[in-house]
């Protein structure tokens, strides 16, 4: 039909001779390109993912059991080292992709329908995740209801006032801890719990931002470090782990006492903004939460769960990162040298101001190349919710996948991919090959106050204090863990660094 339908229309133009003869070429090549479509169509049904067979069920145990046994992050990079960029494996039982090239990792980021992560659902509900917050939330219009409140706190004014809070909580926090005042430092040398130290100013930092409720830092900081732990210990358990309550109580109890905290703190919260006689200058987060919970919008549950997410987002990634780039500074003094000239000539003697971020490029390539070379976050957790060919491969719906962008980032673009150095983000860097925080609908909705929050932090610090590292400890000697994040394991000691006074260091 294709054929005759333009028979008539080239007639008009040409001569009688040439269509005949064009159309009787057209036709064995039409059909020469209907073949190719055809087996190419054919050839890509038929490509098979790389990875171990499934052998009579023993592959999917053995993928498996690697997962629980070595931790997520291990077995990712185990499985995309040993069989390619896009490998095929089974986590209890699902498929499951894991995925480090950037053209699939793209795709798979930017489209609609991997809006849904994945984990067992028992250990969800165990934590207060299931169908609620926003982090492993997989019921996607629940999901998509409760991120524009995330998204509204964590861009706009918001990320406005950040760097100014971020500031003033880290002097503050220094000032407590070393003695010295708001300008000047005092000739303290000091030893540092340094995770804790950061994780107490992250928080700080969210909850100013973000509820506004006076807390016992200490307190909630451990709440958050425990929790973290059962949600990284219960997240691919089988099921019949959470047949016998006796084994898991201990991470049930570790949930709720966090929850617990957070609603008390909601409940304060509640008490305030009753008390006061006019709504407060700046909203928050929270008040948004209230009293979308009090229009029925939301539940009292997803209210709970997304403060508590909001405030352990900070600690559970950022401190673990500043804590990694302030190793990294200790261990090339050379990039030191150049952060703090950079940091001298923007700001002199004054704070880190909103209009001096953009002249800290060095600061800026600085943090980029450590959440390369050191990742805290290196994958995330998506299911595919529809059909879809990624890169010529089958991939079923309810497929698992696992987006490995820390080995992205040493395996595509970077001219020294396993270095650490600031002229891999000399040039620009196209962001198909760096997405530290993922793009696209379920990307990190924190990601611009992330950077500012680091920068602030980060800054502040390097102006007074020169950091050394405690004990010979290196990053290369530090022991870690690499399940849901890449952290310092932190069971048998904690790790400390020395804060020394510039001004005394350089003397
Ligand atoms: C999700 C990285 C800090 C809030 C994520 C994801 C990554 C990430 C890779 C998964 C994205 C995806 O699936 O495509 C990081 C890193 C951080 C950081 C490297 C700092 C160094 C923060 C902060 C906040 C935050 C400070 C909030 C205060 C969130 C939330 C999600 C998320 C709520 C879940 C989004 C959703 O599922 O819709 N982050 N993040 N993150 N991040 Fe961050």
């Amino acid at each position: 039909t294709l054929l005759q339908m333009s028979k008539p229309a080239r007639q008009n133009l040409t001569t009688g001779v040439v269509p005949e003869m064009g159309s009787r070429a057209t036709a064995p090549l039409l059909f020469f390109l209907g073949l190719l479509f055809i087996f190419v169509k054919t050839l890509q049904k038929k490509a098979t993912l790389p990875g171990p067979s499934f052998c009579l069920g023993i592959g999917p145990l053995i993928s498996y059991g690697r997962f629980l046994w070595m931790g997520i992050g291990s077995a990712s990079n185990y499985y995309n080292e040993k069989y390619g960029q896009i490998v095929r494996v089974w986590i209890h039982g699902e498929e499951t992709l894991i995925i480090s090239r950037s053209s699939a990792v793209n795709h798979v980021m930017r489209k609609a329908h991997y809006i849904s992560r994945f984990g067992n659902k028992q250990a969800l509900k165990c934590i207060g995740m299931n169908e609620n917050g926003i982090i492993f939330n997989n019921n996607p219009s629940i999901w998509k209801m409760t991120r524009p409140y995330f998204a509204k706190a964590l861009t706009g004014p918001g990320l406005q006032r950040t760097l100014a809070v971020s500031v003033e909580s880290t002097r503050n926090h220094l000032d407590k801890l070393l003695g010295s005042n708001s300008t000047t430092t005092t000739s303290t040398t000091a030893c540092v719990d340094i995770l804790l130290f950061l994780r107490a100013i992250t928080l700080d930092i969210s909850n100013r931002l973000f509820l506004r409720v006076p807390m016992h830092e200490g307190q909630i900081v451990s709440k958050i470090q425990k929790y973290f732990d059962t949600w990284q210990t219960l997240l691919l358990k089988p099921d019949i782990f959470f047949k016998f309550k006796w084994i898991y109580k201990k991470y049930e109890k570790a949930a709720q006492d966090l929850q617990d905290a957070v609603e008390e703190l909601l409940l304060k919260k509640q008490q305030e903004l009753q008390e006061a006689e006019k709504l407060q200058d700046i909203t928050d987060f929270a008040t948004d939460l209230i009293f979308a919970q009090t229009h029925g919008k939301l539940t009292a549950e997803n209210v709970r769960q997304s403060v508590l997410e909001i405030l352990i987002a900070g600690p559970d990634t950022m401190s673990v990162s500043i804590f990694f780039m302030l190793m990294l500074i200790a261990q090339h003094p050379e990039v030191e040298k150049k952060i703090v000239e950079e940091i001298q000539e923007v700001t002199g003697e004054r704070e880190v101001q909103n209009s001096d971020l953009q002249l800290l490029k060095t600061v800026e390539n600085f943090i980029y190349e450590s959440m390369r070379y050191q990742p805290v976050v290196d994958f995330t957790m998506r299911k595919a919710l529809k059909d879809d060919v990624i890169d010529g491969y089958p991939v079923k719906k309810g497929t698992n996948i696992i987006l490995n962008l820390g080995r992205m980032h040493k395996d595509e673009f970077f001219l020294k991919p396993n270095e650490f150095n600031l002229e891999n983000f000399a040039q620009n860097v196209p962001h198909r090959y760096f997405q530290p925080f993922g793009c696209g609908p379920r990307s990190c909705v924190g990601k611009y106050i992330a950077m500012v929050m680091m920068k602030g932090i980060l800054v502040t610090m390097l102006k007074r204090y020169r950091v050394h590292s405690h004990n010979g400890t290196t990053l290369e000697n530090l022991k870690n863990n690499h399940d849901l994040s890449y952290h310092p394991n932190e069971s048998n000691s904690l790790p400390r660094m020395t804060f020394t006074p510039r001004n005394q260091a350089e003397a």
